[in-house]
């Protein structure tokens, strides 16, 4: 079974909807050959700039997070009918900055990605260790117990609309990124665990990218593993030049 690669930029807290719109424009010219798909997860207030921008390309635009309940007291906060109503077709959940400094578990990150699923946008459910625990050795039991947390509830037929993004925090923003072998073997145990869940036919269909550091160096290589499915890119992807080469990586 043959997958695409997912190339998606996460923007984080960068660029203003004015910047959005120009470096969407830029990017689309250099991205329109490739055959993969390119997606671009920018801040909410970009999101409308991103999709006007982005109309006759072939780039997808991303929501960074979303709310799990459908609307109410929630100040804030922006649920997935509202990104839905935008256009958005894409969200990541559970990046480990949003469990990190905002108190995201693995029991909300479950929440949203069945309210994603059940709305029709598709999730990019971030997974991944920290230093102390690969130092442990826990890594792979740790990285299963998230996605089998994540998927709870998560039906073979909507395994289809969900991507997985294996970004150990160590490597995130750091310029540490884990070696083609170490991000490869964690991106397999995570099809295992599919496996044992879903069978091999769903498990061998699912993207699974990775995240941290990658680079216009390293994503060729990284992307050539037989379990890596693309990536998601940080700080490479706020630089047309770079993220145009990682998206062209194998030119
Ligand atoms: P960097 O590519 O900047 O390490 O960030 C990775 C990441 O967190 C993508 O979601």
């Amino acid at each position: 079974m043959s997958r695409k690669k997912i190339i998606a930029g996460n923007w984080k807290m960068n660029k203003t909807p004015s910047e959005t719109a120009v470096f969407i424009k830029e990017l689309s010219d250099k991205v329109n050959q490739t055959n993969d798909i390119i997606i671009c997860a920018v801040p909410y207030v970009c999101i409308p700039a991103a999709l006007k921008a982005s109309k006759r390309s072939r780039i997808k635009i991303a929501a960074q997070n979303m709310h799990y309940e459908d609307n109410g007291a929630y100040t804030g906060e922006i649920s997935a009918n509202m990104l839905l109503d935008l256009g958005v077709k894409y969200v990541i959940i559970g990046h480990s900055e949003r469990r990190q400094y905002f108190n995201e578990t693995d029991i909300t990150v479950n929440k949203k990605v069945l309210k994603a699923l059940k709305s029709g946008l598709k999730p990019i459910i971030c997974v991944g260790e920290s230093l102390e625990q690969r130092e442990m050795g826990v890594t792979s039991d740790y990285v299963r117990y998230q996605v089998a947390y994540a998927l709870n509830g998560v039906s073979v037929e909507d395994l289809k609309n969900i991507i997985i993004a294996y970004e150990p925090i160590w490597a995130i923003g750091t310029g540490k990124t884990a070696s083609n072998e170490q991000a490869n073997d964690v991106c397999k145990t995570i099809r295992e665990a599919l496996v044992e869940k879903y069978g091999r036919r769903a498990a061998n269909a699912t993207y699974i990218q990775y995240g941290g550091s990658v680079n216009t160096k390293n994503a060729k290589d990284l992307f050539g593993m037989s379990d890596i499915d693309g990536g998601l890119v940080g700080g490479a992807s706020l630089k047309t030049e770079d993220f145009d080469k990682i998206v062209n990586y194998n030119k």
